[in-house]
């Protein structure tokens, strides 16, 4: 079997991480390939609720490598608390389980100034972004004036790199409104982070390479989600990295012919955070049941996520995108006790392989589903699911295309429906 992609199939926040928890079990190293702190999941370390952003979920299985690949862009400080948070709960990371790409970029100061007074400037435009200096890092990456982590763990090269990219970067502060950055006061700060991240920074797709040889297997674990995409997703309002199953490789360094799966992560509704186009958003009483239900609130900015229906024609396009072979639905029991379920089957006038380049005319097409008053949670196979119910996961897969071969219950590990061969091994 090849390796294992998996991807939002919405907007993020699909519960990705849970269905990592599950695979991570069977595989030997877990990649993160794009992204970086806008990400969040919860994890609770003996007894202990650890968040982590920028670390793959794989910390806390001992002996599993955890690779940040050279698409990630690295906040150094943000990694550093998250490390130390573990190592406080009792898991220490050691070198030979995390390796930092050298060639992933870091978020510098400017950064982060940049990504607050840019949103500020657009008023009612703006993004939403998670304010973590995320779209303004990979600008410079694309620019060819970013820091990469060879850079921040060399002195020398930090400091010459520093002084010759802030006096740009001080003009678009100022042009913004704010206050200049000093040079050294950078390079005091970050020398420090990058002499103690140095251990963990090496060659990230080698590592990779020796594992694929040995024929160990990997996970690649996406963050946000296929209509966050920069290409594919609802542009402008997006993230600014490939958030699709084909970012994997160029984010890591692992080619194609390698990966093997591509499982999507789908919620049995539809979430979103920040700004953008929601064809399906329910902003009445069913958002806010949903929301209420679901906890949905931001594990990064604690916002509260709008919330909707299912739709299909979305998870359709993400199934095209990513080449998806699997599909995981997380959340089901969120939708118990609700007498009628709304699902868009397609949008008005387009054809079910078909997809708007802009969602702002979609008009979605619903048809009701029966609901079911049962709780899920205790459900453990897919026939112990109430009729209604499993009715409902049919029709998932069959107005996707895939199949689902992973149902969630309820947070809790165990509450989780898995069947087929990737799941059960
Ligand atoms: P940025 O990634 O911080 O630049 O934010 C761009 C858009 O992506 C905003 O709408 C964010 O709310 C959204 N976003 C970024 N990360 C996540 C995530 O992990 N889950 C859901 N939405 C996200």
């Amino acid at each position: 079997m090849g390796h294992v992609v998996i991807v939002g199939a919405q907007w993020g926040d699909e519960g990705k991480g849970k269905v990592v928890d599950v695979l991570s079990r069977h595989v030997d190293a877990v990649v993160r390939f794009q992204g970086g702190n806008n990400a969040g999941h919860t994890l609770v370390v003996n007894g202990e609720k650890v968040v982590l952003h920028l670390l793959p979920s794989g910390v806390l299985r001992p002996g599993c490598l955890c690779v940040i690949g050279n698409g990630v862009v690295v906040d150094p400080a943000v990694l550093l608390e998250e490390i130390d948070a573990l190592a406080a709960s009792g898991r220490q990371l050691t070198p030979k389980e995390l390796r930092i790409s050298s060639r992933s970029q870091v978020i510098m100061p400017y950064h982060l100034a940049l990504d607050r007074l840019r949103e500020a400037a657009l008023g009612d435009q703006r993004i939403g972004t998670t304010c973590r200096g995320i779209g303004p890092c990979y600008e410079d990456k694309v620019a060819r004036r970013g820091v990469r982590m060879v850079d921040l763990v060399s002195p020398d090269r930090l400091a010459a790199r520093v002084h010759q990219l802030l006096p740009e970067k001080n003009g678009a502060i100022q042009a913004l409104g704010g206050e200049p950055l000093d040079a050294d006061a950078i390079v005091e700060a970050y020398r420090p982070l990058g002499q103690r991240l140095a251990p963990f920074v090496g060659d990230a797709a080698v590592e990779l390479h020796r594992l694929h040889r040995r024929g160990r297997q990997i996970l690649f674990e996406g963050a946000q989600g296929t209509f966050l995409d920069i290409d594919h997703g609802t542009y402008p309002y997006v993230t600014s990295s490939t958030t699709l199953a084909g970012g994997a490789c160029a984010g890591s360094g692992m080619g194609p012919t390698h990966i093997g799966e591509v499982v999507g992560i789908v919620k049995a509704y539809t979430t979103r955070v920040g700004a953008g186009v929601f064809p399906t958003e329910d902003v009445g009483e069913g958002g806010e049941t949903l929301r209420a239900k679901g906890g949905e609130f931001g594990a990064t900015t604690g916002r509260a996520r709008r919330c909707g229906w299912f739709d299909a024609a979305l998870v359709r396009q993400a199934a095209r995108l990513n080449g998806l072979t699997r599909l995981a639905l997380t959340k089901l029991d969120v939708l118990s006790g609700m007498e009628w379920i709304p699902v868009c089957v397609g949008y008005e006038g387009y054809a079910d392989d078909d997809f708007p380049a802009t969602l702002d005319d979609a008009i979605p097409v619903y048809e009701q589903m029966a609901g079911w008053t049962d709780d899920l949670t205790g459900c453990r196979s897919i026939s112990e699911l109430p009729e209604n119910a499993l009715r409902y996961v049919k029709r998932v897969e069959e107005l996707v295309g895939v199949p689902v071969e992973l149902v969630s219950v309820g947070p809790g590990r165990q509450e989780t429906i898995v069947q087929g061969d990737l799941f059960t091994r």
